[in-house]
């Protein structure tokens, strides 16, 4: 039942598109050790949410950062709410240089290193603690963050949490998953997505994340998954205003770099952008349990209802999908490391 598909790259079409928008370029003069001028290169950074979300706020902290530690030499413009394109996009657009940086879900790195399902599986993570401690432990997912390099030249800089999502409906709560029995709910564009909507009896619909709010307005699906910021930040708690709390998984997102950009910089430029990504990275984890709250309380305050569900009926129905999606030696070593690693 399983179909993979492997490396559904782009359109050519698409990448010209984002070729007339520009890659990493130089900017304006950066003051060099001596005091003589050095150019700015300025990495471009597609991201497809708004600016309100806590990666950009968290991510344009890590190009301040950056610029100031490498006296500008290296800069980051993040351009927010798709207008690079969309995710499965990125992934070609960062690759051959197009862009320099990306966020990407997991579920977009599973269609080019199958091991990458291991995060869309529901109960790897316990929680966004356990997630981050992982996903920044080099020995669990070293070698997984460098398996890009020589198939697609892309390096993966780490993860951010994109924590718990749960399900969200045009027309009310489903309190188990015999309510979605006969709906169709948006999926990102990946194996395990789909599988994930079948074994609770809906029917999965993929969409790009821009796509989503038109999708539910217009009826093309009745219902999408995602976590509180995202719904309230891109505003589908307007047109989807039932939150049940399905909590079926706790999502990652990663940063990923074109591996020839981070090959240019010296050993000290280097040293200073793991420095901003780690920082950037601490701030996203902070923000995220903030703002998960005010999401609520504002989305609450604009009419949108969260309701308890019967998780465990949830949990249920997907646990099939660990045996299903865990089949090779290297994912199931991942998984027993991850879960080693829970408190
Ligand atoms: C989350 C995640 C995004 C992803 C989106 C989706 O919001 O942070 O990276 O694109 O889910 O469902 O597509």
């Amino acid at each position: 039942m399983r179909s993979k598909t492997r490396v559904a790259f782009l359109a050519t079409t698409a990448i010209a598109a984002l070729t007339l928008a520009g890659c990493s370029g130089t900017g304006g003069d950066a003051e060099g050790g001596d005091g003589g001028s050095t150019s700015t290169t300025v990495m471009k950074l597609a991201l497809n949410q708004p600016e309100t979300h806590p990666s950009f706020i968290a991510l344009e902290a890590f190009g301040e950062q950056l610029n100031e530690a490498t006296d500008g030499r290296w800069d980051v413009e993040v351009h927010p709410n798709s207008t690079l394109g969309n995710q499965d996009e990125y992934l070609q657009s960062v690759s051959q240089g197009v862009i320099d940086l990306a966020v990407v879900s997991a579920p977009q790195l599973e269609n080019v290193n199958e091991d990458f399902v291991l995060f869309s599986l529901p109960k790897v993570f316990d929680d966004i603690d356990h997630q981050m401690s992982v996903l920044s432990d080099q020995e669990i997912v070293g070698d997984l963050y460098s398996s890009l390099e020589e198939s697609n030249n892309i390096t993966v800089v780490g993860g951010l949490t994109q924590g718990e999502r749960s399900i969200y409906l045009k027309d009310g709560v489903a309190e188990t998953p015999a309510d979605l029995k006969g709906k169709k709910i948006r999926v990102q564009e990946s194996p395990v997505f789909m599988a994930m909507i079948e074994a609770l009896g809906a029917s999965p619909t993929p969409l790009p994340f821009g796509d989503v709010y038109s999708g539910l307005q217009s009826g093309v699906v009745d219902g999408a998954e995602n976590n509180e910021i995202s719904y309230f930040s891109n505003k589908h708690h307007e047109v989807a205003p039932y939150l049940s709390y399905t909590r079926h998984l706790v999502g990652a997102d990663f940063v990923i770099i074109n591996s020839d950009t981070l090959a240019e910089m010296t050993d000290e430029d280097r040293a200073a952008f793991d420095e901003a990504w780690t920082a950037a990275w601490e701030q996203h984890t902070d923000l995220w349990k903030t703002d998960t709250e005010k999401a609520v309380a504002d989305a609450e305050a604009a009419g949108a209802e969260f309701a308890e569900v019967d998780a465990d009926a949830f949990a249920e129905a997907l646990e099939p999908l660990l045996d299903e999606f865990l089949t090779t030696d290297s994912q199931k070593a991942t998984y027993e490391a991850i879960r080693g690693a829970a408190e």
